[in-house]
């Protein structure tokens, strides 16, 4: 089998036959036999991976795909990006794990992460090292505002993902992964996030003046509002797992008043949005706000390494030796990674590409509006989600969503779903994905959607080469 490993050699995606092909078919029914029931990638996505570079995986029948999953977003590279390779492949031979002593590249790596902050705001944060997810970089975040504030309760908004331990799932609006988990973190309130594609008041767009910020404002100050002053409000600035969904910049600075005003910390998950995936190095530089507390992992490392950490004002920093540990919270290999990812950031412009882009999938997404099973295109920098609608009444398409999925990846294209019902097809290409690759996924997404939705049902179009027509500078 050919390598990838230089993938100049690359000739576009291929698919032959069915998919699973029959060696995946084998490692998928493993599987099943010997792992979890809570798996989920694999079920919609039936392939086993044998190998990856850059936006390319390749299956273990030889199929090869582009990759506009990316690891969930880790990936922010692409896979094994080559700088970051040689730079774990040199810590490895030195350091591996260091718990939190403090080691060279442990403390690059933090300078380095406080050198992406806005200026004003460098000085005034501090770098705790969570346990390598981001889960547990939210259990820290809460539990930094509850010791800092001493208060106990949580303000967190309807579509929101957090994770999965029982405090960030807490957070979270998924319903169905909470409801059978008895016992879960008292104190949790949520409130609508500004979803205007269906809004969670029951408001037409035009008639809308930020009712959902209105609503907080006055529960937070009303004296039988039923909520006490909470520890924190956590927000996503673009819900990930919700469906892709931008906060209107109007109720982020309203929020960011509120919290203000009242003394309440505001903490930012940015552990999908960050690290240059809405096109700056976190999102909420865009919405001229200034959190507390950042949360921040996934593409930290750009390598999948696992790391997480939270950024935040050092006002807050009242917890006492021990308030929050993890293991594997000193994963040097990360840190080395990270350190060269920040430099791949600068030298490789990664932030124009984002921009440049994501001006070139909102061209070409741009062209999906008038579909009539398309009910919303949305997106920032190289975070995009196209929701899925019937068109009689609007209610949710989750099933043609799923063909439209397992139609793209029969021709070669990798994407997960999100959102409510998962209706919403979720585009994260790594930040540095070339033109033409964003043409030919686009092209496959296009024809899929197209084909699905089609009178005839064409969902089981056989797999076919979508060549992309070049409309990019
Ligand atoms: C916004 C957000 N926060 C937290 C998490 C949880 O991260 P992890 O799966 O690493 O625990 C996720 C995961 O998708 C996420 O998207």
């Amino acid at each position: 089998m050919a390598s990838l490993r230089h993938h100049g050699t690359w000739d576009g995606p291929r698919v032959r036959g069915d998919l699973p092909g029959p060696r995946s078919a084998a490692l998928l029914a493993r599987q099943d036999r010997h792992e979890s029931n809570a798996r989920t990638y694999p079920r919609h996505l039936p392939i086993a991976i044998q190998e990856a570079s850059g936006p390319y995986v390749r299956d273990v029948d030889g199929n090869v795909f582009l990759d506009f999953l990316s690891g969930a977003g880790v990936l922010s590279l692409g896979h094994n990006h080559p700088a970051l390779v040689r730079a774990v492949i040199e810590q490895l031979d030195r350091l591996t794990h260091g718990l939190d002593f403090p080691t060279p590249v442990k403390d690059e790596f933090t300078q380095s992460q406080l050198s992406m902050l806005p200026p004003g705001l460098r000085d005034r944060m501090k770098v705790h090292f969570c346990g390598p997810t981001g889960a547990n970089a939210v259990e820290a975040a809460i539990k930094l505002c509850k010791i800092a504030t001493g208060r106990s309760d949580i303000v967190s908004f309807q579509g929101g993902f957090h994770g999965s331990s029982s405090a960030a799932m807490a957070l979270t609006g998924l319903v169905a992964q909470k409801r059978p988990v008895a016992n879960g973190l008292p104190g949790v309130h949520f409130f609508p996030y500004p979803y205007c594609a269906r809004c969670p008041v029951g408001l037409e767009p035009h008639a809308c003046d930020i009712s959902c910020a209105t609503y907080l404002e006055r529960s937070l100050t009303d004296s039988h509002g039923g909520i006490p002053l909470p520890a924190a409000v956590i927000l996503e600035l673009v819900l990930g797992e919700g469906g892709v969904v931008p906060m209107r910049a109007e109720f982020a600075r309203r929020v960011r008043q509120l919290t203000a005003e009242l003394g309440i910390p505001l903490i930012v998950d940015e552990v999908q949005t960050g690290c240059g995936r809405t096109g700056t190095w976190f999102a909420f530089e865009q919405y001229g706000i200034t959190p507390d507390v950042i949360i921040a992992s996934k593409a930290l490392s750009g390598i999948g390494a696992p790391v997480a950490v939270i950024l935040y004002d050092r006002r807050l920093d009242s917890w006492a030796p021990g308030a929050h540990t993890g293991t594997f919270r000193g994963n040097q290999l990360a840190f080395a990674a990270g350190v060269e990812a920040i430099r791949v950031f600068h030298r490789e412009d990664v932030a124009g590409n984002v921009r440049r882009r994501g001006q070139q999938m909102a061209r070409i997404l741009a062209g999906l509006v008038d579909r009539p099973w398309v009910h919303e295109v949305r997106g920032r920098g190289l975070m995009w989600g196209i929701e899925l609608a019937h068109p009689a009444d609007g209610r949710p398409a989750t099933a043609m969503a799923r063909r439209v999925q397992a139609h793209a990846l029969r021709n070669g294209l990798i994407f997960e779903l999100g959102g409510r019902d998962d209706c919403v097809v979720r585009l994260m290409p790594p930040l540095n994905v070339d033109a033409d690759v964003v043409d030919t996924a686009c092209a496959i997404l296009l024809a899929a959607i197209d084909t699905c939705t089609s009178d005839d049902g064409a969902g089981h179009a056989p797999s076919a080469a979508v060549h992309a027509h070049r409309n990019h500078e």
